[in-house]
């Protein structure tokens, strides 16, 4: 299980998207940019779209992974990748096709994922997951920035990785709202490996070490659950 830090740019500035992406690269940087989409019908707020994810993915050598939250994913994800994300997110609760999606998303050439809210068990998925290059457990009600960790996800996200395992399957784990110093290591104990941070990351004096000091902490929690089990 290789640690991924995905800064989000919900928290950077919106007028010097290129530079903020710069900020955050460099060696133990970024592994990802995650872009938050939001339309307003199936979150409460408004973000950006399909030209300026064209913009930004000629802009950064960073990959883009885009969580769209929206509604009719299975008409406007396609379009993201055409526009250059590399990983494409869209929520369990919007898609009317999930595996027709995940499909098109992949043959179009970018790895799927599928989100789940926190009131969205992922038992009812278990069969799809076969079908995912990753899946993405909300740690927050999405359409925020800068919420509170909910604990209460944590079950959710072991549940998740005993599934993959159970499965055999190579599979990101995705976690998304209030990962910071404080709570990276409780979510990298229970299985997640990719992390998103908004906040933490673009509300820190020096961006790129943030990023550095959350993958230490959960490539140290990593090392140290994976010793406790091989004894
Ligand atoms: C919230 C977004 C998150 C957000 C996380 O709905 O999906 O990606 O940017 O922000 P933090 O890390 O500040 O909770
Ligand atoms: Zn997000």
């Amino acid at each position: 299980m290789a640690v991924q830090i995905n800064p989000s740019i919900l928290s950077a500035d919106f007028a010097r998207l290129a530079e903020e992406a710069g900020a955050v690269g460099g060696p133990g940087g970024a592994d990802w940019l995650h872009v938050d989409v939001m339309d307003n019908h199936f979150v409460p707020n408004l973000t950006l779209g399909v030209p300026v994810v064209e913009s930004l993915a000629r802009a950064t050598d960073i990959p883009l992974d885009c969580h769209l939250m929206i509604e009719d994913p299975d008409r406007w994800a396609p379009r993201f990748v055409e526009a250059g994300a590399g990983s494409v997110t869209f929520h369990a609760e919007a898609a009317a096709a999930p595996v027709r999606l995940a499909r098109e998303i992949r043959a179009k050439g970018a790895r799927a994922s599928m989100a789940l809210k926190p009131a969205t068990p992922i038992e009812p998925y278990e069969d799809l997951l076969p079908e995912l290059d990753m899946v993405l457990i909300m740690t927050v009600e999405p359409g925020f920035g800068g919420q509170a960790f909910l604990d209460i996800m944590l079950p959710k996200i072991r549940r998740t990785r005993e599934l993959i395992g159970k499965h055999g399957l190579d599979l990101w784990l995705q976690i998304d709202g209030g990962v910071a110093d404080e709570t990276i290591e409780r979510c990298a104990e229970a299985g997640a490996d990719v992390f998103v941070a908004g906040s933490a990351v673009y509300g820190a004096q020096d961006p790129a070490a943030a990023v550095r000091g959350l993958r230490a902490k959960a490539e140290q929690t990593i090392a140290t659950a994976g010793r406790a089990c091989a004894h």
